[in-house]
């Protein structure tokens, strides 16, 4: 049993396997509206893959640990750049944390989901239940991989603080950096425990299965290659949250399409906070490469060329050892994050820090703006 496995996920469906999902003609989610299986699906399988295949020799399974090989770390910022960070913080106080919300304006899960306090609980959740019982299972593949991603958060809030000049010292810190990143993990929280107690409640999801991937994930980390270095840790975090912003919004459409209105308001509204990081995110690049556009740009051509991995590319359930490529290739299928979004992200942020009309480069910085400036109509015409 896989991960329905995703397909043991959803219950009634438990003798599915994905990996039979994936290479069925009669896959269930053929649903006739959606787009049939897409030619892109290789391409966006290298892309998400990012050398997962074959290293699964030497798993210590138990704990979710050494997944795939560790890398040496590497620290690829010079200490001279620690400064500009410094002297960005007033910067980043008026222009970055003006993206947060305050606690008390912003929705909590509670707001989209029947109040176990009140006498009408029972009522509301057998209404929840009728509402998603026709909801096709390919679909709760995608939603219950977004959320195991939303939920693997300590991940991400760990390694923000890899950062070298923006990570949170103490773990209170008040530099303008460390409270962004305290207050973007308090806001990305609610995401995963919103999309948690919804599964929970639908009653189509295994949640021990769900749960039991949840903490693989989070014991076994990530591997981003962002080497301690802000640049290229802001460079992936503008990516991801555009891409997280795509994700959202459309298994959002897709959840109007079949009917569930609240379900499309949840994922609408967690893409809305997904969309102001990205503002926040883009922002502070763009404000390095104005500063330092060299570096900027050598640190986006970098992460390029190393493929932007997806958070939860180490996502195990204790059986398949390529859940993600499986879980991928469904996302792919229904059209809810594609090789075409990949390119397209790709694309808007060349454009959003104008890497084509820097000027005043170094030999290695015009090498990569020249990556950077061809890599757009390859990756279109692939
Ligand atoms: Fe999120
Ligand atoms: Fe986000």
């Amino acid at each position: 049993m896989a991960f329905l496995s995703y397909a043991s996920c959803l219950k009634g469906f438990v003798s599915l396997k994905l990996s039979s999902f994936v290479h069925s003609p009669k896959a269930p989610w053929l649903n006739p509206y959606l787009p049939p299986p897409c030619e892109f699906a290789s391409v966006t399988l290298a892309f998400f893959n990012n050398g997962l295949k074959g290293l699964a020799s030497d798993l210590k399974k138990p704990l979710g640990l050494a997944h795939k090989p560790r890398r040496k770390v590497e620290y690829s910022m010079p200490p001279e750049k620690l400064e500009i960070f410094k002297s960005l913080e007033n910067w980043a106080e008026k222009n970055v944390l003006t993206h947060l919300k305050p606690v008390e304006k912003c929705w909590q899960p509670q707001h989209f989901l029947p109040d176990a306090a009140s006498d009408g609980f029972f009522k509301q959740v057998e209404e929840l239940r009728k509402r998603t019982a026709e909801i096709p299972d390919d679909y709760l593949v995608v939603l219950v991989g977004d959320m195991i991603t939303e939920e693997a958060l300590p991940t991400y809030q760990s390694l923000l603080n890899t950062y070298h000049g923006i990570r949170d010292e103490t773990g209170s810190s008040l530099t303008p950096w460390a409270v962004w990143i305290r207050a973007w993990t308090a806001e990305e929280n609610r995401h995963g425990d919103l999309l948690n107690k919804y599964l929970y409640l639908s009653g189509r999801v295994d949640m021990i299965q769900i749960e039991k991937t949840v903490q693989y994930l989070i014991g076994s980390g990530m591997d981003i290659q962002t080497e301690n270095n802000p640049y290229l840790g802001f460079i992936y975090t503008s990516f991801q949250e555009k891409a997280t912003f795509i994700s959202h919004s459309n298994t959002a459409r897709l959840a109007k399409h079949y009917g569930e209105e609240n379900l499309a308001r949840i994922c609408r509204t967690i893409a809305g906070d997904e969309k102001r990081h990205e503002t926040a995110y883009t922002k502070i690049m763009e404000k390095l490469f104005e500063l330092d556009p060299d570096s900027s740009v050598k640190a986006f051509a970098n992460m390029m060329q190393k493929k932007i991995s997806m958070p939860a590319h180490w996502v195990y359930d204790g059986q398949d050892e390529d859940l993600f490529v499986h879980f991928s290739a469904v996302a792919q299928r229904l059209g809810v994050y594609t090789a075409a979004d990949y390119a397209s992200i790709f694309e808007f942020l060349v454009e959003r820090w104008s890497v084509e009309k820097l000027t005043g480069l170094s030999g290695e910085g015009r090498k990569a703006q020249d990556y950077i400036c061809g890599l757009a109509p390859r990756m279109k015409r692939l």
